[in-house]
């Protein structure tokens, strides 16, 4: 339910408004919460925003004040425990939920992200934080430089929350979303030359086949690359409306889910190429995390979740054997440890109250 903006503006301007006195039920200047889940938006945003709290990506003016609703906070927090004096390099920035937090408790932060809007915005919201906050922009593939950059060697926590933020999947002008018409451009830095519309009208049947199959799970890669070939055979195809008639005519309708939804999440993965820049970020991680930092990875796709296993389970084998050796051999990559070998998921309430959280995996490990 989208509230509409006069109601809800009427009652984000009363001056003695907290965040207890709204409650499911309750009417504030006519205005009525209908769930649980709106309330605790309400509050969450309130927190951030104060008077210019929102709910459901409302709009003040222009202005979305609603951004990203950070996931599974609480475990992040006990995971990286941002006491005074701890500095911690958030490399997916996004609207800062997760940064205020660590903020709040008192660590040092360095946010990043390689998205100019969304570093513009967090920079905005935390300016009260002052010097314990730090931005820069770019690709946390390159942690090395952007650390360099602030004149950091090593901090005592990095933190991922991979993917794209609500608010970039919200805005069609960033074309990442089946749902709005809009470019068809999916590139979280505007600074990348490569974008959906170069790889859908540029790239071979093979090529999409490949990432529509790995990227997307789609059982349907081939027919959907091929559809794409006809189609772009009678011109370009420049808008992500023109690419979800194109694969929803091949692709069969089974559940509720758009037919296009696995094609566009392969087309974001590779535009943006997330599995590889995870890995290279990975490696270079450890060596700009201080003894006792902890490394903090939010997934939310099979295939990133199998690249932090096993890059966790690889640095924190003490002893590596093989059939052919006469005994163990020390790992000479041995250098982590982890608290919990599986996987920490979201609650719930959690899952009820934001259904983004649903496939979200976080995977902890100590620098030894
Ligand atoms: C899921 S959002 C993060 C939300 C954030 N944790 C919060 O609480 O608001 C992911 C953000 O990371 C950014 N991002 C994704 N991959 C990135 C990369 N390789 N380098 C830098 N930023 C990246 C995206 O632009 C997006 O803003």
């Amino acid at each position: 339910m989208i509230i509409s903006i006069k109601p809800w503006l009427e009652l984000a301007q009363q001056p003695d408004l907290t965040p207890s006195m709204m409650r499911v039920g309750e009417s504030f200047a006519g205005l009525e919460l209908s769930s649980d889940a709106e309330a605790d938006e309400f509050r969450t945003s309130y927190r951030s925003y104060g008077p210019s709290a929102s709910i459901n990506g409302l709009e003040q003016g222009k202005r979305m004040e609603f951004y990203h609703k950070p996931i599974m906070s609480a475990e992040i927090l006990s995971a990286m425990a941002p006491v005074r004096g701890k500095q911690i390099f958030d490399g997916t920035l996004g609207g800062g939920g997760h940064s205020e937090l660590l903020l709040s408790e008192g660590a040092h932060v360095i946010g990043c992200d390689q998205d100019r809007d969304a570093l513009e915005h967090a920079k905005a919201r935390l300016e009260s934080y002052g010097d314990q906050f730090l931005t820069v922009r770019g690709n946390f593939e390159s942690i090395d430089s952007l650390l360099a950059q602030v004149g950091v060697e090593e901090v005592d926590g990095i933190l991922l929350d991979l993917g794209v933020s609500s608010k970039q999947l919200d805005n069609p002008e960033r074309g990442f979303s089946f749902r709005f018409d809009g470019p068809l451009d999916m590139r979280m830095d505007d600074r990348a030359e490569f974008s959906a519309r170069d790889l859908v009208n540029e790239w071979s049947v093979d090529e999409m086949t490949r990432i529509f199959r790995e990227y997307g799970e789609e059982r349907h890669a081939f027919r959907a690359a091929k559809a794409i070939e006809k189609a772009r055979e009678k011109g370009a195809i420049n808008r992500t409306s023109e690419l979800v008639d194109i694969v929803s005519r091949v692709i069969p309708k089974i559940s509720k889910k758009n037919p296009a939804t696995r094609v566009f999440q392969a087309i974001r993965i590779a535009v943006n190429r997330e599995l590889e820049v995870l890995e290279n970020a990975l490696e270079k991680s450890i060596d700009h995390l201080a003894t006792g930092g902890v490394l903090s990875i939010l997934t939310f796709h099979s295939l990133e979740d199998r690249i932090v296993k096993h890059f966790m389970r690889r640095l924190s084998t003490p002893f590596l054997d093989r059939p052919e050796w006469p005994a163990p051999r020390e790992n000479p990559e041995y250098c982590l440890h982890l608290p919990q070998r599986r996987a920490i998921v979201p609650s719930k309430e959690e899952v009820e109250s934001n259904p983004r959280a649903r496939s979200a995996k976080l995977r902890v490990a100590v620098k030894l």
